[in-house]
């Protein structure tokens, strides 16, 4: 179905790509459930009206989302809030997954949150790559020794992609929630 009820967006910002895989992996999940869903950088969506379903995913550098998620969710707000809205957030916090780093991850999606509140939350561990970062990026890195790889848990992205299915096809807004 192609009807814009069924028109799902995946909009994401990335510094070295782990995130593009996901939003990608995010719209496969959800076109196999009946959805017409893309991944699209988020700075370069200019409009939402042709979508009837929103996520947002981004990565964080030093406790901050991107700023093009940013941008976005302000730029975005007043529609975001008429159609159903769901946000990830990729970082190497949810390496471990537990109580502590879903709070760590959760806390990054504040600002997101601020401009308007998601049906539902993604908290991925993301990849770290040091041929894919500036230099100053991978300074920071290796200051703080963290491990290069890629610790993405695909079954976790799926599931979550799964559990918006009936989020979206239920047609739930911002002020039902
Ligand atoms: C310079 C730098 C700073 C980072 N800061 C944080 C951080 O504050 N918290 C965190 O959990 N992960 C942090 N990360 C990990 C990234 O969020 C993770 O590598 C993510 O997968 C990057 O997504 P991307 O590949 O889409 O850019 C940082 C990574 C880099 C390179």
């Amino acid at each position: 179905m192609t009807d814009t009820s069924r028109k799902v967006l995946v909009a994401y910002a990335t510094w070295a790509g782990s995130t593009a895989g996901i939003a990608e992996r995010i719209a496969g999940v959800l076109n196999r459930s009946g959805f017409a869903a893309e991944a699209v950088r988020a700075k370069e969506v200019r409009d939402l009206s042709p979508y009837g379903a929103v996520v947002l995913g981004t990565a964080v550098h030093a406790g901050k989302l991107h700023p093009d998620a940013l941008k976005f969710a302000r730029r975005n707000a007043a529609d975001l809030g008429s159609k159903p809205f769901a946000a990830f957030i990729v970082c190497l916090a949810m390496k471990g997954s537990d109580e502590k780093a879903r709070a760590t991850a959760g806390a990054y999606l504040g600002p997101v949150r601020q401009q308007v509140k998601p049906l539902s939350e993604g908290l991925f561990a993301g990849a770290y790559d040091p041929q894919k970062l500036d230099f100053v990026s991978r300074q920071i890195m290796k200051m703080i020794k963290a491990p290069p790889g890629d610790f993405r848990k695909w079954d976790e992205v799926e599931a979550w992609a799964a559990s918006l299915a009936p989020l979206f096809g239920a047609g739930q807004t911002a002020s039902s929630r």
